[in-house]
């Protein structure tokens, strides 16, 4: 996700769109950009790195005057995060300008089409694709900008929120939404108007605001009403509703939430959505990758894969272990970045090596890449940020779409890897005849389903909150699971101990008997994970054994599920789904836990004590 800001009115532009980048910064901060119009010329300054690098540049790059304009602070999805690619985009003619936030998915497609018709492209970008199909569609129709943005979006599949400008018409901007957000502020009297991703940019100037919906576009001009239109059938939308903006400040940047952790957990059925939008099409039913397309004698070939990652996402790592063996019949083995650097591993060039990475910085992941690709393997990067030192260091990659992950504590990177991950395990399953057809249409209709069935749960939001309270003093948890979901459990425990600072254990359920359940007294809860998917009656047998030794019980169930609710103190019940996609559903109330148990215990959820976002040194 970017974030975009605009504004057209009677104050200098350039002051409100700097601080709203530096407001929208939480949004994505790989590349910042900015275009003003003085009256006569368009000035459009941008740079790789955050908003002071643009404020830095600025100083001797541009003319800052006019008061009308628009900025973009990126988070990179198409082209690597650096100057070329930045926002904002001219088009070819240099009239016309835009920045964006979303993804065009079928972005390659128009830009042949606009190739052929003469088109030249600097960037990577989808965004820079968009502005020329726009200017195109403006001279073929001889019609004005905002008709050519309306024509133009209908020709488009994806997600977006553009800002887009015209030198020859120099009075208004026209705004558009699918998927990404759009807030307008109205100044009095219709004398300004501020377009932004959320209400930070403006929230000081005005409380009024129009939130444009899916599918509508906005041509905003001074001194009258915003006028809103139906993009796909140009209908004009009456009495556009105006909101009274009563978040303050931070409160908006967290999207209402206390805490970017929380945020991150509720943006998850969205972050899965984006994660396989574009890749997950199951009309044709086939799962586009490039990565793994260019690359699929290798994988074919692959004798073993080896996974290397540290913290969560070594627990997606121990999730793929399962997807690959379970639907691709390929080995894997699983390893720490920091113990498979250091201990001579025999690594031939007959193995995969996937590297899983959100913040892409990881030093021991990294170094563990370059030692395999040293040795000749194959390396495979699942990374969050795009143009991280992993993913530029890799043969080849899948990004996942999860957005910017502010908290400490990874909630939408492990879902989002799982997903990724899930996809490449299909994919190679199919390839290999290792899953039927009908097989594989039902694992794709099934992961289509996951986000709606984590909104689900996310409902039961203060059932667990209830769950927490009881449990927030005690100084030890137990967290079990069995084959998928025994990495959940391991999922579970850190995230309680990163941010609560309550020690706790994750096991594989059938490990109790081998030691654990000597430290089962009436003051140790343990959360077990018992969906019907997987082993239940066995898990089942465990709980038991927990409970006749006074272990207090919190069991993580499929919904219905009696057997368990007899035994338990505590259940939380999960959708049903595939027992491949358990882990996407289960970790879903672990996180909760952690973070309801963490914000009793007064803790700093986002920014835990000891700990770093990305660890990159040793
Ligand atoms: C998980 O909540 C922690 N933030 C930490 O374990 C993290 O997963 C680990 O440091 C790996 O980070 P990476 O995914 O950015 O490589």
């Amino acid at each position: 996700m970017c974030g975009i800001t605009g504004y057209i009115g009677y104050r200098k532009a350039y002051p409100i769109i700097i601080q709203g980048l530096q407001r929208l910064e939480y949004r994505g901060y790989d590349s910042a950009g900015i275009v003003l119009y003085d009256g006569k010329d368009i000035n459009l300054s941008k740079t790789k790195g955050k908003v002071s690098d643009l404020q830095a540049k600025i100083k001797n790059d541009i003319s800052v005057k006019g008061n009308i304009g628009f900025g973009h602070t990126r988070w990179a999805t198409h082209g690597v995060p650096n100057h070329i690619n930045s926002h904002p985009h001219l088009s070819q003619s240099k009239n016309l300008v835009i920045v964006h936030n979303g993804i065009i998915e079928n972005y390659d497609t128009l830009k042949k089409e606009l190739v052929s018709r003469g088109y030249h492209f600097h960037s990577d970008t989808d965004t820079e694709v968009l502005i020329n199909l726009i200017e195109e569609i403006k001279t073929q129709e001889k019609c004005k900008l905002g008709k050519a943005v309306q024509l133009a979006l209908n020709q488009v599949i994806g997600a977006y929120a553009i800002l887009v400008f015209d030198k020859k018409k120099p009075d208004e901007l026209i705004v558009a939404k699918l998927g990404s957000p759009i807030a307008m502020g109205i100044g009095k009297n219709n004398k300004e108007f501020f377009i932004a991703s959320d209400a930070t940019p403006f929230i000081e100037y005005t409380k009024d605001a129009i939130y444009l919906e899916d599918g509508e576009m906005a041509i905003v001009k001074l001194d009258r009403e915003i006028r809103i239109y139906k993009i796909n059938d140009d209908q004009l939308v009456k009495d556009p509703k105006i909101e009274q903006l009563e978040l303050s400040l931070e409160q908006i940047e967290k999207g209402g939430f206390d805490h970017f952790m929380l945020k991150e957990i509720y943006e998850q059925p969205n972050a899965i959505i984006d994660t396989y939008r574009g890749r997950l099409l199951p009309d044709e039913s086939i799962i586009k990758m490039s990565g793994i397309d260019d690359n699929i004698e290798r994988f074919l070939n692959a004798k073993r894969i080896i996974i290397v990652a540290c913290g969560t996402s070594w627990h997606a790592g121990l999730v793929a272990e399962y997807l690959f063996e379970d639907i691709a019949r390929i080995p894997v083995e699983v390893e720490y970045g920091s113990e498979f650097r250091y201990r001579n591993p025999i690594i031939t060039e007959n193995d995969i090596v996937i590297a899983i990475s959100q913040s892409g910085e990881t030093a021991d992941t990294l170094a563990a890449v370059k030692l395999a690709k040293s040795q000749g393997a194959f390396v495979y990067g699942v990374c969050n940020v795009v143009g991280s030192s992993i993913a530029r260091e890799v043969h080849a990659g899948t990004y996942t779409h999860a957005g910017p992950e502010i908290g400490v504590a990874s909630t939408k990177a492990f879902t989002t890897q799982i997903t990724v991950l899930a996809l490449l395990a299909l994919k190679l399953g199919k390839k290999k005849g290792h899953i039927s057809a009908p097989n594989f249409q039902v694992y794709l209709q099934e992961l289509i389903q996951i986000p709606k069935k984590i909104k689900l749960l996310l409902e039961k939001d203060e059932h667990i909150k209830k769950i927490a309270a009881i449990y927030k003093e005690v100084p030890n948890f137990l967290y079990l699971g069995r084959g998928y979901n025994f990495p959940v459990a391991l999922e579970g425990a850190l995230k309680l101990k990163e941010i609560s600072y309550i020690h706790a254990e994750g096991y594989p359920a059938a490990e109790m008997k081998h030691g654990p359940i000597a430290l089962i007294d009436d003051n140790m809860p343990v959360v077990v994970i018992a969906t019907r998917q997987g082993h239940y009656e066995k898990v089942v047998s465990n709980i038991q054994e927990i409970k006749s030794r006074h272990g207090k019980i919190i069991g993580i169930v499929s919904e219905g599920d009696s057997v368990v609710k007899g035994i338990a103190d505590h259940i939380i019940e999960v959708p049903e789904t595939l027992e491949a996609f358990t882990p996407l559903l289960t970790t879903i109330p672990l996180q909760l836990l952690s973070y309801h148990i963490a914000v009793m215990r007064d803790c700093n959820v986002d920014q835990p004590r000891n700990l770093a976002k990305a660890v990159t040194v040793e």
